[in-house]
């Protein structure tokens, strides 16, 4: 067996629309009349050098352009878990970014229709359970999150917990307290992206102030000693995605990335694609990359695995039948 592969995995940090690949755009695009800045798939994936996070959502919001109907949301979420599935995951909670649609006037019902209509068939067709995260763009308002929130209230029983992602540096997790109270009082789970170009100090608030009970990337943690004995005590898991970190310039090569340093602490980390259209793999790719940066052992390799069931919204005995 080709044990990244093979090992059953589940997905933590996906950003369906970062699984947009550059044909399916091109067929988008020809579907729905849209004409991209790109003469063609080759010229797209020449511009994915990117130089920071900035840097590649200024093209990743202006790719978004293809995605109009329902359809064009199931096509997507359908691609993804049959790469997925081909890559060993048993379980993916997906984020979405339904601002960056309503604000080009796609309503967000449309985009949460069309998503759970591949996702409802997930299990059946593709072995893959699924959970659906929303994210608020945290270079957009607070109010703009409220509003997001508000919006989503019909669709509820489809969507399992929030999440915040886009521009780091300069907004800080405590900007979204107002909005995490609320999705908490809805009963929604709480997860959030820091430390991933921002400071150490943006994951110690993602915990203290929006109550997270997971932290995206997370890297820049390992700033903090006592930020990092806490994420142990606590238990605490990190979404890593080392390919994206490696693609967005957080670290200059893969030997740089802390994820020993990480594992080596007692952290709970996970290994996951992010973007993966654009960063160069999907998540048994970001194994196999780790394991060849350090030779990871088979033994580290399925304590990543089994960690990425233990720090999933699946339930206990739902974890354990996945492993
Ligand atoms: N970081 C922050 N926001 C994002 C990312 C990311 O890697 N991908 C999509 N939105
Ligand atoms: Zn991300």
């Amino acid at each position: 067996m080709h044990l990244p592969t093979g090992l059953p995995k589940a997905e933590l940090h996906l950003h369906i629309e970062g699984t947009l690949e550059p044909e399916l755009a091109f067929a988008l695009a020809a579907r729905n009349g849209v004409t991209l800045p790109y003469a063609d798939t080759d010229a797209l994936r020449a511009a994915y050098r990117f130089s920071d996070l900035q840097s590649f959502l200024d093209l990743y919001y202006g790719l978004m352009a293809v995605l109009r109907t329902a359809e064009d949301f199931t096509g997507l979420t359908d691609a993804y878990l049959e790469r997925a599935a081909a890559q060993g995951v048993r379980h993916a909670e997906i984020f979405f970014d339904p601002q960056a649609h309503t604000a080009r006037g796609v309503p967000i019902g449309t985009v949460i229709e069309g998503l759970s209509a591949s996702l409802e068939r997930s299990e059946e067709r593709y072995g893959i359970s699924t959970r659906l995260i929303m994210c608020f763009l945290r270079d957009e308002s607070a109010e703009s999150a409220l509003a997001t929130l508000d919006a989503a209230k019909p669709y509820l029983d489809r969507i399992t917990g929030v999440g915040l992602d886009s521009a780091e540096v300069g907004h800080p997790p405590a900007k979204f307290r107002e909005v995490y109270e609320a999705a908490a009082a809805l009963g929604l789970r709480r997860v959030a992206h820091a430390g991933e170009e921002g400071p150490a100090a943006y994951v110690r608030e993602a915990l203290d102030v929006l109550g997270v009970e997971r932290i995206d990337h997370g890297l820049r943690c390992m700033e903090d000693p006592e930020l990092v004995e806490r994420l142990v005590r606590e238990r605490v898991p990190l979404t890593l995605c080392p390919l994206s970190n490696v693609r967005l310039r957080a670290i200059d090569v893969l030997g740089d990335h802390p994820l020993p340093a990480m594992m080596e602490a007692g952290l709970l980390v996970t290994v996951n694609s992010d973007d993966p259209a654009y960063f160069g793999g999907y998540v048994g790719d970001n194994f196999d990359a780790v394991r060849d940066a350090w030779g990871l052992t088979p033994e580290q390799l399925r304590e990543l695995a089994r960690n990425s069931f233990e720090a999933s919204f699946l339930e206990d005995d739902e974890a354990r039948r996945g492993r």
